[in-house]
């Protein structure tokens, strides 16, 4: 089977090798899909589990022919600019204890192929969908933002956190006044619930999620990647050819755990969605325990398609024995340690 084309140079072949054409990712899938019982609400949008997809690590032509998307709690796309960009040169991806680094820089058709194709495809299918937002400018994002205000999207995220892009991105993120420009701009823009997904490559990240707060964000998502790199000890030279690249994978996750601790303690009635480093469930329980109200499953994706779903069910498990969480969940209301 033909699986996403998320390197460029598509996925791994090793990490491929275990579900190409396998009937038991189907099967695994197939028993993951039951009655929800533990549902979230995110910015007053309702989602049937806490579990979604995280940008740029799920693909519906791959994910898609093993479950059914609807049952996630939110899919939420690749990063969508207003015109197509072609990303950053290859290798993009270099392996790394526990996790990877990556360079893909948000290659994707632009915003009117994927109001044309994917959306649509997506609502078809009956997802809850959250389009993740790219920009190298200011102007950049509002031009997306204005073709999505009336489009069939659930929720907006804007990637004010992505590392390997030359502008935009997370220089936009680590800077509060920059963010809050560019929220003033945003925000008349579209009445649809506003995600700003925070980067981790700051000194102190309460500081940008007020900035994002103060200014109209509906929520905040945390965490994009960490800045890293990998060498060839045989060459000498970087592996990726941008040099640097994004940590993401189980190495990250108790740091995203710490900056969802630590903004939830300053914002505490904020809506948060929790990344990094999310493998199982209780990974995710974690998440929810620090604070967040839902959480995005990235790179398990890209070994497993099926990882969001089989962590939303293993969690709506874990959650009939936690009435106190799972009742603030669907309330839609916060959890602090
Ligand atoms: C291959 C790849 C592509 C990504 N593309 C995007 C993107 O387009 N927009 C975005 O906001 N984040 C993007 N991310 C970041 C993830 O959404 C997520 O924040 C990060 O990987 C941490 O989660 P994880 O450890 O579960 O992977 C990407 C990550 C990976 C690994």
């Amino acid at each position: 089977m033909v699986m996403a084309d998320i390197t460029g140079r598509g996925i791994r072949k090793s990490a491929c090798s275990g579900i190409q054409g396998s009937s038991d990712a189907y099967s695994t899938a197939q028993s993951c899909i039951h009655q929800w019982k533990h549902g979230t609400v995110v910015a007053g949008v309702p989602w049937k589990n806490p579990v979604g997809t995280a940008s740029g690590t799920f693909n519906l032509d791959a994910c898609g022919r093993f479950y059914d998307v609807s049952q996630l709690g939110s899919v939420t796309t690749k990063g969508v600019s207003p015109v197509p960009w072609q990303g950053n040169p290859v290798p993009r991806t270099a392996e790394a204890a526990a996790g990877s680094v990556n360079a893909v820089g948000l290659q994707n058709p632009g915003v009117d192929v994927y109001l044309r194709d994917e959306l649509p495809r997506l609502k078809h299918l009956g997802a809850t969908v959250i389009t993740n937002v790219a920009g190298h400018s200011d102007d950049d994002y509002c031009r997306v933002v204005e073709k999505l205000a009336d489009s069939q999207a659930d929720m907006l995220e804007i990637n004010v956190s992505c590392p390997n892009v030359s502008a935009g991105g997370m220089a936009v993120g680590s800077d509060p006044a920059a963010l809050e420009r560019l929220m003033k701009k945003l925000r008349p823009l579209t009445g649809k619930p506003m995600i700003i997904k925070l980067t981790p490559n700051i000194t102190d990240i309460t500081v940008v999620a007020r900035a994002a707060a103060d200014n109209g964000a509906d929520a905040l998502s945390m965490i994009n990647t960490f800045v890293g790199m990998r060498i060839n000890v045989d060459t000498g030279k970087p592996i990726i050819a941008n040099i640097t690249g994004g940590v993401s994978g189980p190495a990250i996750h108790p740091m995203a755990l710490a900056f969802v601790y630590k903004v939830r303690q300053a914002l505490p009635t904020m809506p948060i969605i929790g990344i990094g480093g999310i493998s199982n469930a209780d990974d995710a329980l974690e998440f929810l325990y620090a604070g967040a109200n839902a959480v995005e499953v990235g790179s398990a994706a890209l070994l497993d398609p099926v990882a969001p779903l089989r962590i939303a069910a293993d969690l709506d498990k874990k959650l009939d024995e936690r009435h106190g969480l799972s009742d603030a969940l669907a309330k839609g209301e916060t959890w602090t340690v």
